[in-house]
């Protein structure tokens, strides 16, 4: 048993209260790989940000679990090193069942989502209440968000064709019912760097797919059923053309790829959302950087020549979201 506090980690709850307070959001990034992380937490401490660094169900897989929590201990000393000691929260990303999560728990992880969005409403509270009932009842309080309504789209380990807007009447009967600390909605953010089918977009001059607008109207009415309650969007990614550009002027396939505006984030994040996660975006940057480093040098063999120019492109990327997109920078 490891408790997050030994690994020098924070849960969720000030930063969510300072979030939502100051009009800005956290930033949620995945990483599986040691190149990930470095590139997180040197942007998050050169911008003096707070994040929360991800693990999913197929992270655990890829990289081990006891590898990952020891990269999270590293990180908060790392971060140390590099001159600003930035909170930390090491977070369980759609964890599928009561088991996984009390594992993250009873291994060092200081918050766990629990995703039972695709369960009925009285499973869901069930499920969810039951995590919460453990995470809260730990010597160090461990934070848990649950999820209502469901998000479209397809990653590894998540995957739904259609979204189901997340219904306001139901917010404030599952969030006294579970304890819950924060709840991920649904409001047409989808996962993957497809988010939308291109019938649901329309174009602009240089031909590139402008999705619809998030459901702000459907924000503000969760908000009005529970306010200052915190908020989390997942499915956040922009999707920035300049990366599928280069994904595939560099021999890469990129089919239709549509992400949320970053305006339409910023907006977001100046509401109760106080969390949002990207991952998608990371993955575009370093495989277009990947793409170009052995397209340009075809004899390079060398993984520090192709990983350290893509951990260097993700900085840039989340150093620029934490300033320009969700307002953590400064915040830390
Ligand atoms: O929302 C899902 C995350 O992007 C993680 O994806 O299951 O492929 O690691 P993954
Ligand atoms: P993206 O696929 O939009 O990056 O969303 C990531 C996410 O929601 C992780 O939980
Ligand atoms: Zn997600």
């Amino acid at each position: 048993m490891t408790s997050y506090k030994d690994l020098g980690l924070v849960n969720t709850k000030d930063m969510f209260a300072k979030a939502i307070k100051g009009g800005f959001a956290i930033p949620a990034y995945n990483f599986n790989n040691m190149e990930q992380m470095q590139a997180i937490i040197q942007a998050c401490v050169e911008t003096k940000s707070p994040v929360i660094l991800q693990v999913s169900a197929g992270a655990r897989k890829y990289a081990n679990s006891n590898l990952l929590r020891n990269m999270a201990r590293g990180a908060v000393e790392y971060a140390h090193e590099l001159g600003c000691d930035i909170p930390i929260v090491l977070h369980l990303d759609h964890g599928d069942s009561f088991e996984l999560c009390k594992d993250c728990i009873e291994s060092g992880f200081s918050s766990v989502m629990i995703d039972g969005s695709h369960l009925s409403y009285e499973d869901n509270v069930a499920l969810t209440k039951k995590v919460c009932d453990f995470a809260h009842s730990q010597k160090a309080y461990v934070t848990v968000e649950g999820e209502l309504g469901v998000l479209a789209g397809v990653e590894d380990e998540v995957s739904h064709e259609h979204s189901n807007y997340t219904q306001p009447e139901e917010v404030e009967d599952f969030v006294k019912k579970t304890g819950v600390d924060s709840l991920a909605i649904s409001i047409g953010t989808s996962h993957g760097a497809t988010k939308f089918k291109p019938e649901q977009c329309t174009k602009n001059a240089d031909g590139v797919l402008i999705p619809p607008e998030l459901r702000f109207d459907i924000l503000e009415a969760i908000e009005k059923r529970i306010p200052g309650f915190p908020i989390v969007l997942h499915g956040s990614s922009s999707v920035p053309v300049q990366y599928t550009k280069m994904i595939e002027q560099f021999g890469g396939k990129m089919k239709d790829t549509v992400g949320i505006p970053e305006e339409q984030l910023r907006r977001a994040a100046k509401s109760a959302v106080c969390k949002i996660n990207i991952d998608s975006d990371g993955r575009l940057a370093m495989t277009a950087i990947i793409r170009k480093v052995f397209a340009e040098n075809p004899a390079e063999f060398d993984p520090r020549k192709y990983l350290g120019p893509a951990r260097d492109e993700l900085k840039k990327l989340y150093s620029h979201k934490n300033k320009e997109v969700l307002g953590s920078a400064g915040q830390a």
